[in-house]
């Protein structure tokens, strides 16, 4: 689990491109047509091959189906010769629940039990589910199947991410980064009464927006400063989640965490894109978060 992406060492680089650790680890990409519609994914140009898609069937279709094809991007690091494809799979949603997790569900356990994806909460709180439908960075739990049938639906992992298995990326990077900016009250004045740290209502009003971020990674991944840059640059998800401590009124290390980001690359590779607040599933805006940011840091 130790790969990181440095993909503007990989395009600089002469040296090889991977490490052997690396080796047996695929990189997730985007198809040309979800590019072109979807600002989120601008920047990916590997085309993944299709020459060995197979189609799976509805095994029991109702009496008046309603057919839909999932196209899902598969690799299985067992087979590291065998290059990523798309496998097909073709479902009646007469019998299959409205999001597309319900779909990846029935494929799991009905079609082919060797698709892999993660989820646990089915409801939009652990961010497991976070991956790239139909070329947008999403929760597969909190997006609706289009009814319409001609239309394929197709799922790959978050962009820009090495690859675990199939539908599942390689986050270690990014916890890394969020453990870095120390996401935890940091504080040594205990309160009067010794119990907790209060603060007033306004004071915590400033933490609306801020809280509810889940970590699912959809708005770091959909960022072409983060994908160019991510072995520096922090981030959008991340910096929301610092700026969520930088403004905390019980917190006693604003100086500390603003010097920490206080260089050329944590938060300036930031350049106001805003891929990251349109991806974003739960509606919040880490591009107003990084703006925050700038000036706490121009201001001191
Ligand atoms: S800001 Fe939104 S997209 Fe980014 S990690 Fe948090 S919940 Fe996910
Ligand atoms: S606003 Fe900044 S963080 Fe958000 S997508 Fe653009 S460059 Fe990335
Ligand atoms: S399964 Fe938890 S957010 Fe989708």
């Amino acid at each position: 689990m130790a790969a990181l992406r440095s993909t503007s060492r990989l395009v600089a680089s002469s040296k090889p491109l991977f490490r052997p650790a690396v080796f047996a680890r695929t990189y997730a990409t985007v198809d040309p047509v979800a590019q072109v519609s979807t600002p989120a994914n601008a920047a990916n140009t590997k085309v993944i091959p299709e020459s060995k898609t197979s189609n799976v069937q509805e095994p029991k279709p109702s009496e008046n189906p309603k057919f839909k094809t999932f196209q899902i991007y598969r690799w299985n690091p067992d087979k590291p010769e065998e290059k990523p494809k798309m496998q097909s799979y073709q479902l009646d949603l007469n019998k299959t629940g409205p999001m597309v997790l319900d779909a990846l569900i029935r494929i799991k356990n009905e079609l082919d039990p060797t698709l892999t994806f993660r989820r646990s909460c089915r409801e939009g709180i652990c961010g497991s589910c976070a991956m790239n439908i139909d070329g947008v960075n999403t929760l597969a739990c909190l997006c609706r199947i289009s009814t319409e049938h001609a239309k394929e639906l197709r799922i790959y992992p978050l962009p820009h991410t090495y690859v675990v298995k199939d539908l599942v990326p390689d986050l270690t990077h990014f916890y890394k980064q969020y453990k870095s900016i120390k996401p935890y009250l940091q504080r040594d004045t205990k309160s009067a009464d010794g119990l907790e740290n209060r603060q007033s209502p306004e004071d915590r009003q400033k933490l609306d927006g801020l809280y509810e971020c889940i970590l699912c990674a959809c708005c770091s991944t959909s960022c072409p400063s983060y994908w160019w840059n991510s072995e520096e640059y922090l981030g959008p998800a991340i910096l929301l989640q610092s700026y969520r401590w930088l403004i905390d009124s019980r917190d006693e290390r604003t100086a500390e965490r603003k010097q920490a980001l206080d260089n050329s690359m944590s938060v300036y590779r930031c350049h106001t894109i805003l891929n990251c607040s349109r991806t974003c599933p739960k509606g919040l805006n880490p591009g107003r978060a990084i703006a925050e940011i700038k000036k706490m840091l121009a201001s001191h």
